[in-house]
């Protein structure tokens, strides 16, 4: 028995001194996400959690920024069943339709109620399908208006509160700068999940809504709906928007801005840090930020985003992944990623920490827009109600002669097929 103690010790002796040897018998947890516009977001804390646990390494892997390409990469790799990918960055929009394809894994054994509780709301209750939890909520996005504070304040002007205040103060700015590089607004109008958030922003601060959750029907061929959009096709793009917003997603409408190329932009809160960077920006200091407009009357509505932190349903290394996740939104991990990138804290705690404050303090006044954003409707076929409506916002937004009324209709019929089915459904 002492003799193969022995042999054992040896062996294994052998093994560790042997030139071949690397940690290589370190175990990898294989992460899907974007790529950041800061080292900050992935790259050190990334570094911190290895440092923490030696032998892991986490292997990175760089899909689009694209929300909607995004989508098509993971879930491929979850429709077949690849087991190579443990962990993945998820949109706010995608735990209803992971959960209930048995893609993500669920989180409860780990996410203790209590701990839910540390966390907003919202990105919480969009992360829960049928009483199980499925992400931990890293950050959260809302929209909001960002403008030039110097051409502002030169031509007298306040902040606008509406949309066709907006259109007007832009157009007299324009009008008087006379510079042709300058246009009055930049948002998010190429045909993928941006134009979602952009265009319900206009369309249920008009009172309108996509569709009615309760009776689940579409309601986009409402007056309402099809005024808001109209607003936009002959308002916005083509007059106060060059028609290159068509093809814009969040990074080349907020170029636009930084290049002190626009009056007005549409964006999510990390906008605010990039913009004011003197290394990034040629506007830093020279901007404001406020809620997003409304039309008069009504009130102004800000899309709800944001990203969590999900565990493949295939990976074997559910537990290490799982304490990959608790790292990266910990308290203090999510303080740092907010200090140093600007994103905004889904922890409440981190709300009311000075440091946080006194270095954003513009988080204080986004505390009330982030608990009034409005989610996009939770239910496992969002993606092809989402595709349905990316089609035909973008063919109005891009032909200005095509008839909304008509179109608005046609792509509501398609998505009360897509609901049709959801009602039809048997409950999982
Ligand atoms: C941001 C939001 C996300 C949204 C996407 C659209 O990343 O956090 O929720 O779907 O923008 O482009």
């Amino acid at each position: 028995m002492v003799y193969v103690r022995k042999l054992f010790r040896s062996i294994a002796l052998l093994f560790l001194l042997s030139p071949g040897y690397s940690p290589a018998a370190e175990t990898t947890l294989r992460f899907v996400t974007w790529k950041s516009e800061t080292a900050q977001m992935w790259d050190q804390p990334i570094a911190d959690f290895e440092k923490q646990n030696p032998g892991v390494k986490i292997i990175r892997e760089i899909g689009p920024q694209s929300s909607t390409q995004l989508h098509d990469l993971i879930t491929q790799k979850l429709k077949n069943r690849d087991t190579e990918m443990d962990l993945f960055v998820m949109d706010v929009i995608w735990p209803a339709e992971f959960a209930s394809a048995g893609w993500a894994f669920p989180l409860d054994r780990f996410f203790s109620l209590a701990e839910q509780k540390q966390f907003l709301d919202a990105p919480i209750q969009a992360n829960r399908y049928r009483g199980q939890v499925f992400g931990v909520p890293l950050f959260i996005d809302a929209g909001l208006l960002y403008y030039r504070k110097d051409l502002l304040e030169k031509y007298r002007m306040s902040p606008p509160r509406t949309w066709p205040e907006l259109v007007e103060e832009a157009k007299t700015i324009l009008t008087r700068e006379k510079d042709p590089q300058l246009v009055g607004f930049s948002g998010q109008f190429k045909q993928y999940e941006g134009l979602i958030c952009n265009m319900m922003e206009y369309i249920l601060s008009n009172g309108g809504n996509l569709w009615d959750d309760k009776r689940m029907v579409s309601t986009l061929n409402q007056p309402n709906a099809v005024e808001a959009v109209r607003f936009v096709r002959d308002r916005i793009i083509g007059q106060i928007a060059h028609r290159g917003v068509l093809a814009y997603e969040e990074p080349e409408s907020l170029v636009l801005f930084t290049e002190g190329k626009a009056v007005f932009h549409r964006n999510w809160p990390y906008a605010w840090n990039v913009a004011n960077d003197p290394q990034r920006s040629k506007i830093a200091g020279k901007i404001g930020m406020i809620p997003l407009p409304s039309f008069p009357g009504g009130k102004g509505v800000a899309a709800l985003g944001g990203w969590q932190l999900a565990i493949s349903r295939f990976s074997k290394k559910s537990e290490l992944a799982w304490r990959f996740v608790a790292f990266m939104t910990s308290h203090a991990m999510q303080k740092r990623i907010t200090l140093s990138t600007g994103r905004a804290p889904t922890r409440v705690a981190l709300y009311n920490d000075r440091e946080v404050l006194d270095q954003l303090p513009q988080l204080e006044s986004l505390w009330e827009t982030f608990k009034q954003a409005v989610p996009r409707p939770t239910t496992p076929v969002y993606v092809p109600l989402s595709n349905i409506m990316q089609r035909y916002f973008s063919s109005v937004l891009a032909l200005p002669d095509t008839d909304i009324d008509n179109r608005a209709a046609l792509a509501a019929r398609d998505m009360n097929r897509v609901l049709d089915l959801l009602r039809e459904a048997p409950a999982r």
